[in-house]
């Protein structure tokens, strides 16, 4: 069984509480009718009332019935959330006339839906830019205790099986952090090692990457990966992480063990970090279209609740499985 099949598999049932906050948009509600068809969330809908229920008709989708959809602009609890966001962020200078504002924005309800227990996750971003998914989940959902940096992660599956951990590899900050500090990078690492060994079922051997492998440059971008990698070292001695390293020095055994003799990373990691948000979406996105890859994720990581963020360009499968590694993330597996 493939991974995106075991995935798939292990949220069935477990009747995790996902908000869809852009449930107008044509591949959203395709993507939550199939959901709810294969049973891998209980879904909440965000959006005109009316405008799904005549979409989920005329696209003859037969299992909307089943979500429970939510009219961000008319419902009874509008004050009440009102209430919540402006106690959660009127020491930000957050006025009550704003939150009562904010509150008709699908992307703020979502969250407040989660901080207040009524859903579990979160998929969005058919319709919307990463930002404007992240930023209500950055000052409401917070993060995990350990972490500051929220980062992406991409699962990569090769059709090529030569790399990684039989052509699968997670690429990570692919999404969040412009520009990580040593620090970051380091809890980059470590959250990324958890995906990889939750979500892919894999053993996490990661690679630091830069444009130099052990001092074969001198710069200061390559210090700051030096020091990350130590840092990691240190917050997590039982990782298996090595850096600096070059890309072909991360995958191939033979450049691997010639430029970093010795490392138990080089020419084997299937864990690969990259120093900047640049080398990382780029990266993600070209090994996608040239290589014919397929990219699942940005899976984020060390949001305090699973919130996940989908590129404007996705498929309605695309959706379909962020929303069972929501479910699966919202479930701890
Ligand atoms: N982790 C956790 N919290 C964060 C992070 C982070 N990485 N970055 C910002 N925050 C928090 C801040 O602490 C702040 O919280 P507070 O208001 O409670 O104090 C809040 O988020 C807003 O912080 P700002 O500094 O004002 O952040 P801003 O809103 O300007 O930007 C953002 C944050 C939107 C994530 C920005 O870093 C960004 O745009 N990143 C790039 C996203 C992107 O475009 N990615 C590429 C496309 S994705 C793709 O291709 C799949």
């Amino acid at each position: 069984m493939n991974l995106i099949d075991q995935i798939r598999l292990r949220a069935q049932g477990t009747a995790k509480r996902i908000v869809m906050p852009e449930a107008t948009e044509e591949r959203s509600l395709r993507a939550a009718d199939i959901i709810l068809q294969e049973d891998l969330a209980r879904l909440i809908l965000l959006g005109n009332r009316e405008e799904i229920s005549a979409n989920a008709s005329h696209w003859n989708l037969q299992h909307i019935h089943k979500a429970q959809i939510l009219d961000p602009k008319d419902h009874d609890r509008k004050e009440f959330f009102a209430q919540m966001l402006f106690k959660l962020r009127q020491s930000k200078g957050l006025r009550i006339e704003q939150a009562r504002i904010m509150v008709e924005d699908p992307l703020y309800l979502a969250v407040l839906l989660i901080k207040n227990g009524d859903a579990e996750g979160e998929v969005a971003g058919a319709n919307n830019a990463t930002g404007d998914v992240l930023r209500p989940a950055f000052q409401i959902i917070k993060t995990q205790p350990g972490i500051t940096a929220v980062s992406g992660a991409f699962i990569m599956i090769m059709p090529e099986k030569t790399y990684g951990d039989n052509g699968l590899l997670i690429f990570a900050d692919c999404a969040v952090n412009p520009d990580p500090s040593a620090q970051e990078l380091a809890e980059i690492a470590i959250a990324t090692a958890q995906t990889a060994k939750n979500i892919a079922g894999i053993d996490p051997k990661i690679a630091m990457l830069s444009f130099s492998t052990k001092g074969s440059a001198n710069h200061p971008r390559n210090d700051k990966v030096i020091a990350a990698t130590q840092l990691a070292k240190a917050l997590d001695p039982q990782l298996k992480i090595d850096g600096e390293l070059q890309a072909d020095a991360a995958l191939v055994e033979a450049i691997g063990q010639k430029k970093s003799p010795g490392s138990p990373i080089a020419g084997r990691a299937n864990v690969l970090v990259f120093p900047s948000l640049e080398a990382g979406n780029i990266a993600y996105k070209l090994v996608q279209r040239l290589a014919n890859a397929e990219a699942i994720g940005p899976v984020l990581q060390g949001l305090a609740a699973p919130i996940n963020d989908l590129s404007r360009g996705c498929s309605v499968e695309d959706i379909v499985n962020l929303v069972a590694i929501t479910a699966n993330q919202a479930n701890g597996i």
